[in-house]
């Protein structure tokens, strides 16, 4: 059984006022709402100055606190970087590789992905990698193609007791910020060739226990399709995860995420 995981990435959004009474605000939904954290994990990523004061609000409260990008070296004279050593110093639980944005404005190779999935696992760091394609590639049949290389790039010596802790994050560029989500036969069709792929390289074992989110134009409205769709475990969601109010609809996809007996302890995360 595949956790479903929700995970928002709010990018470079908010200040820190915002953030902290964003968290405070989420965490009283959470527990009003009634999210059973047996059934669903949850994750913030958000810009590095706001962890350690989310990892405050969150602590004990089951939502998961995460970064958007990391460096794989532990130290140096890397000016500007943050490593996986010091995420985990301050026990962040999960981290976003990858992604598109990352990729297209700041010139992130899937070889350094690999190297920071690696990096990101040694710390005890969730990594969400993070894969998809351009309209041009979808429209001129190349898709599942170019996402097979992206991934298996990005995955480069990574071992399969390391790919079981890794979530791949399916987000189709031409749905990032769009408003123009892809449909569920699109979104589930490359969900399912991706854990296709996964079993390929390291056996059907792994591919099954691998969570796939989907990203792109994610909003309350249509978690519930996306989640039906066999092959998606779980959402990484921009825009709409900025609003705590909008973000609890949608980790409450499912009538049954919510329990009678409130928990406020997360267990048996899965890691
Ligand atoms: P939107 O949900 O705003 O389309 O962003 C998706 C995304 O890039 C999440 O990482």
């Amino acid at each position: 059984m595949r956790k479903p995981f929700i995970a928002g990435n709010w990018k470079m959004n908010k200040v820190v006022e915002q953030a902290t009474s964003y968290a405070d605000t989420l965490t009283e939904l959470v527990k009003k709402e009634g999210i059973d954290h047996d059934k669903v994990d949850i994750a913030i990523c958000a810009p590095y100055l706001f962890l350690s004061a989310l990892k405050v609000i969150f602590l004990l409260r089951g939502i998961d606190v995460g970064a958007q990008n990391l460096h794989y070296e532990d130290e140096g004279a890397f000016t500007g970087e943050i490593s996986a050593k010091m995420l985990h110093d301050i026990r962040v639980e999960c981290c976003i590789i990858g992604h598109s944005e990352r990729r297209k404005y700041n010139g992130e190779t899937s070889e350094e992905c690999a190297k920071k999935v690696k990096a990101a696992i040694m710390y005890d760091i969730r990594p969400i990698l993070c894969v998809g394609e351009t309209l041009e590639e979808r429209e001129s049949g190349n898709h599942l193609e170019v996402v097979k290389k992206m991934l298996l790039e990005s995955l480069h010596n990574v071992t399969g007791a390391e790919m079981v802790k890794t979530v791949v994050a399916y987000e189709p560029l031409w749905a990032i910020g769009t408003g123009k989500t892809a449909t569920t036969e699109q979104a589930q069709e490359m969900a399912a060739y991706i854990r296709s792929v996964i079993a390929e390289k390291y056996g059907k074992d792994v591919a099954d226990r691998v969570i796939i989110q989907y990203g792109g134009s994610v909003k309350s409205s249509n978690i519930k399709e996306l989640m039906e769709q066999e092959d998606i475990d779980g959402a990484l969601v921009g825009g709409a995860s900025l609003d705590p109010e909008e973000f609890i609809k949608i980790i409450k996809y499912d009538p049954d995420i919510v329990c009678k007996n409130v928990k406020m302890i997360p267990i048996n995360r899965n890691k």
